[in-house]
């Protein structure tokens, strides 16, 4: 362990980045891989101790979340820090008992599809731990994360702590976690706001009752996304956009039969492909949220993006390009 900085005005500041769903999302849920990538946008926390005896506390959203309350914001806080226990299962009092007063931010709007809450729980641990240990070890902040995560999304897949961590293009399934693609061009997006913000858990729940009812249905489904997401990883690594783009239509196609796309994502989905998309598709949990449009290129944007307008919604355009996210500024002093 390096030189942990707990003197009283200690600090330390992280950052993460939120995601999109290019293919995958829900079937990834039930063990299926997922294609995702970082995007600029993110989430940044800045951490300091605080004298012993002080309960911790989180600043977020223009309000306070104490370590012990019992809002999700406040449970997830107080399992963030209490998951810091060392890998080895010995007891770490340096870490057990450290009290410590964590600001927040995220750009991404909360239940948008683009990992807010994820940019946020891997912000705030890498900040903690930096703070606490003077390194911000990924996997210890991995783990600090998944805690925060869990208290908003029950049983996630970690695609999206994943994402926040490790920002780039890449595969990602539950047995076998993150698995780097390279696309042959960057990829660019236009994502487009419904308005409407979704709970995670709900749809993930959603899809687990209709599965319950329906289990073939359901299970055809998982093979299908299965067999598009395979043949997605080769059209961005061999350049195939418009195969791309026609990989993510059929996505959509299959999310709507599980139930959670919406009258918004389809009119989004509806007016990017009618200015020139090369494939649209929610992104993320849907039930609201977010909805990625493939472009053949940047130029493309200005059309889909006047197109959403017209239509009363909101989007800003992104491009997805090969290797991990450059790691921001981060320090402890
Ligand atoms: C949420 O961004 C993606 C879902 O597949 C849930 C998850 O993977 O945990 C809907």
């Amino acid at each position: 362990m390096s030189g942990p900085a707990r003197e009283p005005d200690a600090a330390a500041s992280a950052r993460a980045g939120g995601k999109v769903i290019l293919l995958g999302e829900h079937a990834v849920v039930h063990g299926v891989p997922a294609i995702a990538a970082g995007i600029g946008l993110g989430a940044t926390a800045r951490a300091r101790a605080l004298p012993p005896g002080e309960a911790s506390v989180l600043e977020l959203g223009g309000r306070s979340w104490r370590a012990g309350g019992t809002e999700d914001t406040a449970r997830a806080f107080t399992a963030l820090l209490a998951a810091g226990a060392p890998m080895n299962g010995e007891r770490d009092a340096q870490t057990e008992e450290a009290a410590v007063e964590v600001v927040a931010h995220s750009d991404l709007p909360a239940g948008g599809g683009l990992g807010s809450s994820a940019a946020l729980g891997v912000a705030i641990a890498k900040a903690v731990e930096l703070l606490l240990r003077g390194v911000a070890d990924p996997d210890r902040a991995l783990c600090r994360a998944r805690a925060w995560e869990e208290v908003f999304h029950g049983t996630p897949s970690g695609i999206d702590t994943a994402a926040a961590l490790h920002g780039g293009c890449f595969r990602f399934s539950r047995a076998h976690g993150v698995h780097p693609i390279t696309p042959a061009r960057a990829l660019w997006l236009c994502v487009g706001w419904t308005g409407a913000g979704a709970s995670t858990k709900a749809m993930v729940d959603s899809v687990a009752q209709l599965a319950a009812r329906k289990p073939e249905l359901v299970s055809r489904a998982m093979d299908g996304i299965r067999a598009l997401v395979q043949n997605a990883e080769l059209c961005i690594e061999g350049g195939d956009l418009p195969a791309l783009g026609k990989l993510m239509n059929m996505n959509q196609m299959i999310l709507a039969g599980l139930m959670v796309s919406t009258e918004g994502i389809e009119t989004l989905c509806a007016a990017a492909r009618g200015a020139g998309a090369l494939g649209a598709k929610l992104t993320g949990a849907g039930g609201g949220g977010s909805v990625i449009a493939l472009l053949s290129g940047e130029d493309a944007a200005p059309a889909v993006l006047d197109a959403w307008k017209a239509a009363g919604f909101a989007g800003f355009v992104t491009s997805i390009e090969d290797g991990p996210r450059p790691a921001g500024e981060e320090r402890a002093r």
